[in-house]
């Protein structure tokens, strides 16, 4: 199995940025846990803080690995273009939040992928992570 976590913009900054919502952990270190409890699952890792090219990797792997584990960040809320990519591949992806989206701003409370997601996870902090590669191994 070939799954493969995208993070979106700012998320390079898990560790540093507001930790009091997202954690004080870097996800380049809890990645690396997933790969070892999951050896099975060869989870990749991609980050970008562009939106070009997070849809670029969509097209790359979208067609061909068992599994995408999406955390578009802001762009969740604002694009389209992320959303038409996520319907268009036909790999499953599993839209992921490490906050509890629907506890915070309205702006938060609007997806344009979960109506194409396999499914949502939202507020278990980075488990929400690991409770998506969960859901590909089920
Ligand atoms: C987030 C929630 C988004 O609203 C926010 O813009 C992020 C991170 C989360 O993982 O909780 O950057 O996707």
């Amino acid at each position: 199995m070939k799954l493969l976590i995208i993070n979106g913009p700012n998320l390079n900054l898990l560790g540093k940025r507001e930790p009091d919502i997202y954690g004080s952990s870097s996800f380049e270190a809890y990645w690396k846990g997933l790969q070892k409890k999951y050896p099975a699952a060869e989870i990749e890792y991609f980050q970008s803080n562009i939106e070009g090219e997070i849809i670029d990797k969509l097209h790359e792997v979208g067609f061909s690995i068992d599994g995408i584990v999406l955390n578009a960040a802001a762009y969740t809320h604002t694009s389209i273009g992320i959303g038409d990519a996520v319907k268009a591949i036909q790999t499953p992806v599993v839209e992921v939040h490490i906050s509890n989206v629907h506890s915070r701003e309205s702006f938060r409370h609007v997806s344009y992928i979960a109506a194409n997601a396999k499914g949502v996870i939202s507020g278990f902090g980075l488990q929400s992570y690991e409770l998506a590669i969960q859901s590909f191994l089920l």
